[in-house]
């Protein structure tokens, strides 16, 4: 038996091959590193590394990669007015809005079609800042344009006209969690069943307290009880051939259960958390509201007849001034005094 001479000439053939294999390879991948550092796919900076280029997945997720951002402040319908307005803003500049990972709208609602960030880095980011400046229940045209990614939107942006041509986003942002949209749905058939009712008017009853330091020069008037009974005859003759169930939530039971202890009214359960509230009187077939965003936004949600109290802020005060009514109240609603 012999060995097999080893054949050099098929084995310098093969290394051949093989170094060509990997100069292929090292030349793709030079061309991909390439392309990606001329079109971006991941930006990495001092505040960690986030998509912000112009890949095509990352657009038709997000819209552009171009953020707005929005911090806030306030309860639940100072903070809903806060990002309906700025989203509305972001989507009419073909920017994505940025808001911190602790934003609590988030446990309430599903949110879609925004970054989240940790604060620390959404504060790092900001290039630019735009402002109502307190002005809040005033439309200010301005703030519609945004020349700058990475611009930051102050204030608290309670107008309607922000977002009016993005209507059904914004309802579409507003879907309650489906724990809180069921309960409230259980709760109004209940009262619906006890009543014998089809119509359910839902009324807010927020009773801001007077005597609270500088509740005066700003203006604030809470409704007294006879705008209240006002505005439920007003639903009785406008359905008036239908039990209606007016249900009425607020933040002070007992003078709710003094003054408006009538037969077609129910007290939602004073430990409701106030997303269970807002979620109930948004189910409502029409809304009575006092004062207040958080009474706002259920009428809003509801999308039924809307009566409002006309006679708060008091004319000349604080409020008064940094407000156009018609900035904030929808043409279609209807103003009542007592
Ligand atoms: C933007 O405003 C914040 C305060 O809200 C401030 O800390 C920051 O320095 C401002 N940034 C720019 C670029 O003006
Ligand atoms: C409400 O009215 C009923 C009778 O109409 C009365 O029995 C009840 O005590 C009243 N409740 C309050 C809190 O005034
Ligand atoms: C009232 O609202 C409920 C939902 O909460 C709806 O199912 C019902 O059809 C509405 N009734 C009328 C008369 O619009």
């Amino acid at each position: 038996m012999t060995r097999p001479v080893v054949n050099i000439r098929a084995d310098i053939r093969k290394y051949e091959k093989m170094a060509k294999h990997c100069i292929f390879i090292f030349f793709v991948g030079f061309s991909v590193s390439l392309f990606v550092l001329n079109f971006g796919w991941f930006y990495t900076s001092e505040y960690g590394s986030y998509t912000i280029s112009n890949s095509k997945e990352y657009t038709l997720k997000y819209g552009s990669g171009c953020p707005l951002i929005k911090q806030f402040a306030g309860r639940t319908g100072n903070q809903m007015f806060m990002f309906a307005s700025a989203f509305a803003i972001a989507k009419k500049n073909k920017m994505t809005l940025h808001v911190s990972t602790k934003f609590p709208l988030r446990r309430i609602f599903r949110l879609k079609w925004i970054e989240y960030r940790p604060t620390d880095i959404l504060n790092k980011m900001v290039v630019n800042n735009v402002s109502d400046n307190g002005e809040s229940a005033t439309f200010h045209l301005d703030l519609m344009t945004i020349n700058m990614c990475n611009t930051q939107l102050s204030g608290y942006l309670q107008s309607w006209r922000y977002f009016s041509t993005y209507t059904s986003e914004i309802k579409a942002q507003f879907q309650f969690q489906a724990s809180i949209a069921n309960q409230a749905q259980d709760y109004i058939k209940e009262v619906m069943k006890i009543h014998n009712a089809f119509i359910t008017v839902g009324v807010h009853v927020r009773r801001y307290k007077l005597d609270r330091p500088g509740a005066k020069t700003k203006g604030y008037r809470t409704p007294p009880v006879e705008y209240y009974h006002n505005a439920i005859d007003h639903f009785t003759n406008l359905y008036h051939n239908l039990n209606i169930a007016f249900i009425i939530c607020t933040d002070d039971y007992y003078w709710v259960a003094q003054n408006l202890n009538r037969s077609d009214v129910t007290l939602c359960n004073t430990h409701n958390p106030a997303a269970l509230d807002l979620a109930i009187l948004s189910q409502c077939n029409a809304s009575i509201m006092s004062i207040g965003s958080f009474g706002w936004w259920a009428a809003y949600l509801s999308e039924g007849p809307v009566v409002y109290y006309g006679g708060n802020p008091i004319p000349g005060s604080d409020n008064d001034q940094s407000m156009v009514r018609g900035d904030y109240f929808l043409p279609h609603w209807t103003s009542m005094l007592e």
